[in-house]
């Protein structure tokens, strides 16, 4: 097979804004669908069409949007004061200097959008030799996108936005998409001509269509029929529908993969998620971040799963939390357990109600049943850890580590108070707080001796 070439293009992503739409500290880029920024969409999805370059162009809150882009392949580029779209661009104009080639223009407020359809408008830019190419579709409501301003031949003449819209032009259903391929010897050449001369005192990329249009420069438009992928995010309600158009996606995949949903329309997953087949979840259950989970697993009802790894055979029944943690074959969890980063549970363990681990592993067949905290601890396998059993990690200082060997029989209502080891096959009775090293096979009992008051008077109720 031919070793496909390499598309001669670099990207370039608006993302300096602050969205006032939005009502928000958090920048608008930000905003997480699934979990996920808004812009990680637009990144994925301009990743996967492999660019020789991808630009980010920060502003507003540059340093939370850098921090979160931090381990992925961009490079950013600052606009110190945001002056437009148009303006957004130019200030990215040193990073391309010793470059001439296609660049593909995005709102980073666009994570709809699909690979398929920037890779036809990329096509068709190329092999109709165009100066700049642009996405539109035919939309229901335009209200608030710029309109696609057409001659009586049909040609696209410029691009106006609402703000600047007569009254006939509002009734102009074609809308600007705000993705463009544009050939960067044109591209810096028409910046030069922009002006300001609009209701926002703005400099508008889109006006490089007009300029186009003027300087008879070849102009490519491709116009979509489904425009969902080109909805662009301005206000919560549009952050609302974005989401749950991926959330369905997201699921429906899964179901097509052999998992069954119970509730496609209450089941959160993240993009990155993997699903084994033959797994169930059920309703009201969010599992997001980088999660993957084996086969013939059962989830909640309402479970919340994060950054995790779960094997096969596990049951999460309802109303667990599972955070950064490993847990591996043929394990329940639950209901109500509060599972915490670090932890480890292996094969064939248990993990009951009201139980919270937090950095702990618990080795194989060993079972925390009901009703205990167990955190910094090392449990062997085969343990038996007691209804009420809590590890006493924190002195107000240091988090301090218990260790608990293989078969250790831990008595219900045992504080254990770290650092202390119990070594294998000993047992504690139960309310003791074992503060010293318990030797194996041992019996560790601390309790006070049980006295008995005979013929104990009660008090009695007044008649
Ligand atoms: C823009 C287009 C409009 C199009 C619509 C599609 C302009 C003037 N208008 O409008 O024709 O129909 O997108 O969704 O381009 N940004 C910067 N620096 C700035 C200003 C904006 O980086 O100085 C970024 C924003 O962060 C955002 C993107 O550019 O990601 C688009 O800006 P936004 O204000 O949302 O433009 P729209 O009004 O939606
Ligand atoms: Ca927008």
């Amino acid at each position: 097979m031919a070793e496909r070439k390499r598309p001669n293009f670099k990207c370039l992503i608006l993302a300096a804004g602050m969205g006032r739409r939005m009502k928000s500290q958090v920048p608008k880029v930000l905003h997480p669908i699934l979990g996920v920024p808004l812009i990680n969409y637009v990144l994925d999805t301009v990743g996967t069409l492999n660019p020789k370059d991808i630009f980010v162009v920060i502003g507003h809150e540059s340093k939370l949007i850098q921090k979160e882009l931090q381990s992925s392949p961009v490079k950013f580029v600052y606009q110190k004061e945001q002056l437009g779209t148009g303006h957004a661009v130019m200030s990215s104009r040193d990073h391309f200097k010793n470059y001439k080639g296609n660049i593909l223009i995005l709102n980073g407020d666009f994570p709809l959008i699909t690979s398929k359809t920037l890779q036809s408008l990329l096509r068709q830019h190329t092999e109709n030799k165009c100066s700049v190419s642009v996405l539109t579709g035919e939309v229901e409501n335009p209200k608030g996108y710029g309109r696609v301003i057409r001659n009586s031949e049909g040609e696209v003449v410029g691009i106006v936005e609402q703000k600047d819209s007569s009254r006939e032009q509002k009734k102009i259903r074609e809308i600007n998409s705000g993705a463009y391929i544009v050939n960067s010897a044109f591209l810096w050449d028409s910046l030069t001509k922009l002006a300001p001369n609009n209701s926002q005192k703005e400099l508008y990329l889109p006006q490089i269509i007009d300029i186009a249009y003027e300087n008879n420069k070849k102009i490519g438009v491709r116009k979509l029929k489904d425009i969902t992928e080109i909805l662009g995010v301005n206000t919560r309600s549009e952050l609302a529908y974005a989401e749950n158009f991926i959330r369905n996606k997201i699921v429906s995949k899964h179901i097509q993969n052999g998992v069954s949903i119970i509730d496609p329309d209450s089941t959160y997953i993240s993009p990155n998620v993997k699903l084994a087949a033959d797994t169930t979840i059920y309703p009201n259950t969010y599992i997001y971040g980088n999660c993957t989970i084996g086969t013939n697993c059962t989830i909640g009802p309402s479970a919340w799963i994060k950054d995790s790894m779960i094997g096969s055979c596990v049951t999460v029944r309802m109303n667990c939390f599972i955070e950064q943690a490993q847990i591996k074959n043929n394990i329940m969890i639950g209901p109500f357990a509060n599972i915490r980063p670090e932890t480890v549970v292996e094969d064939n363990a248990k993990i009951g109600n009201f139980v919270e681990l937090k950095k702990t592993k618990v080795g194989p067949g060993s079972k925390v049943p009901h009703l205990s905290y167990v955190g910094d601890a090392t449990l062997g396998k085969d343990v038996n850890i007691g209804a009420g059993t809590i590890t006493c990690n924190y002195d107000g200082v240091n988090k301090n580590k218990t260790i608990i060997e293989d078969g250790v029989f831990i008595g219900s209502d045992t504080m254990l108070v770290a650092p202390v080891k119990v070594g294998k096959n000993a047992v504690t009775g139960a309310g003791s707080t074992i503060t010293k090293e318990v030797s194996e096979n041992a019996l560790a009992i601390e309790r006070s001796k049980q006295i008995e008051i005979k013929n104990w008077k009660r008090p009695q109720k007044k008649k």
